[in-house]
């Protein structure tokens, strides 16, 4: 196949347009190939209009001013909330929790609900295959409480082995916590039937979705977790908001998680009472513009449409991995492109995976290597680091021939 052949739902030239980053040159003369969006994604130009406008024209606190600009600000940060909840078809705006991103979102969880229902003995299940984010927060908790890990393995294919989950899920299994789409290889991890498993055996569910909510529909009613954590950056937010949905009658019976202002109904010296859902998790001065930026992102994405980006992406991954493969000496990880969604992670014997994304970047190709805090499934997967090519919705299969001519480049100056 040629890029010329690719069939993609949207026009990607379009929407190139609106992403001021994607019209500069890596460095004089180089143009651009920006393959680095599982790290973060870029912006267009309606995320950063909205930003600037709310900085130039009505900064102020919310919730707080009785004045004008703090009414304007605080509409657009609430109304931002609603836009978030009905893209991912919550019930209610109070299950919208503002976080600075997935990983403050999983550590709320861990620190709140954690603390106050996991005990010695009992067992908090998640994966090899999980992001440190979704992995760390765990192990303090376990550490603290005398609780046990559990682990779903993961294959050398990069899939989860689902074979032994009824056994994981014996005994006193209070969460299961698992990455819908792994960061690594793209794997979208069958969550509906892990869900679904978990909560027959009675245990409550938090989704890692920080690379599965920007490039798919999600609807959190229909997958029924009680818990999922995604970032702003990664689609098309700022860096420094994210978002933790949760279940409202889990919400309800947590304890706080930081506290201080905003998420106080009434303070005495001795005591407090907490504020409603959702500010009852959202201490201090929020994010403000960061919030009202995600709000125009998703709107943005929405417009678009999920079910088209996600097509796109994986039209343009199965033709990487079909140009890879091509590639004398080189390794893909994980599965084939229809269990994937927008990730190509390699190896080259001889080359290490650093210096790979260095000959890359001298070619304007921006990638990431490393072990991209997963470790444990790097262990798995018999490779201490890879480079990574993540695609998203602006991303051209001309971007992919451009990936292809730079690794050939950077195989001939090793001579491999
Ligand atoms: N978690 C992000 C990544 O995988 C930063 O690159």
């Amino acid at each position: 196949m040629c890029s010329s052949e690719i069939q993609s739902p949207l026009d990607a030239e379009a929407i190139r347009a609106d992403f001021p980053v994607l019209g500069r040159e890596a460095r004089p003369g180089v143009p651009l190939v920006y393959l680095d969006n599982a790290a973060t994604s870029q912006k267009p130009r309606p995320v950063i209009e909205a930003i600037e406008h709310f900085y130039s024209h009505y900064n102020a606190n919310v919730h707080r001013g009785i004045h004008a600009l703090s009414e304007e600000a605080t509409i657009a940060y609430e109304g931002a909330r609603d836009k978030i909840a009905a893209f991912i078809n919550a019930s209610s705006r109070k299950e919208v929790i503002f976080t600075r991103g997935t990983t403050e979102g999983i550590n709320l969880v861990a620190s709140t609900w954690g603390r106050a229902n996991i005990g010695p003995g009992d067992v908090i299940l998640t994966t090899q295959m999980e992001h440190h984010s979704n992995l760390v927060p765990w192990q303090l908790l376990a550490q603290e409480k005398g609780a046990e890990l559990r682990f779903i393995p993961a294959t050398q294919e990069g899939e989860l082995d689902l074979s032994g989950l009824d056994d994981l899920l014996d005994g006193p299994v209070k969460i299961v916590a698992v990455m819908h789409v792994s960061n690594v290889l793209g794997t979208i991890n069958p969550i509906k039937q892990i869900i679904d498993k978990a909560h027959q055996a009675g245990a409550v569910v938090l989704i890692d979705g920080a690379q599965s909510v920007p490039h798919m529909p999600i609807d959190v009613q229909e997958l029924g977790m009680d818990f999922l954590a995604f970032s702003g950056h990664k689609m098309l937010g700022p860096t420094g908001i994210g978002v933790l949905y949760g279940r409202r009658e889990l919400l309800e019976e947590m304890p706080p998680y930081m506290g201080g202002g905003d998420m106080i109904r009434r303070v005495e010296l001795s005591h407090s009472e907490w504020n409603e859902l959702p500010w009852k998790f959202e201490a201090g001065t929020p994010n403000i513009a960061g919030g009202i930026g995600l709000g125009v992102a998703v709107e943005y994405l929405s417009r678009i449409g999920m079910e088209k980006i996600l097509a796109h992406e994986q039209e343009l991954t199965a033709y990487a991995l079909e140009r890879l493969s091509e590639v004398p000496g080189l390794k893909v990880y994980g599965p084939p492109a229809e269990k994937k969604c927008g990730v190509a992670s390699f190896c080259i014997e001889g080359l290490h995976p650093h210096d790979m994304a260095q000959l890359l970047d001298a070619e304007g190709v921006a990638v990431r290597a490393g072990h991209h805090c997963a470790q444990p499934l790097h262990m798995v997967l018999g490779a201490p680091a890879t480079t990574r090519a993540s695609f998203y919705l602006y991303n051209l299969p001309g971007e992919v021939d451009a990936l292809i001519e730079a690794i050939y480049k950077a195989k001939a100056r090793f001579s491999l």
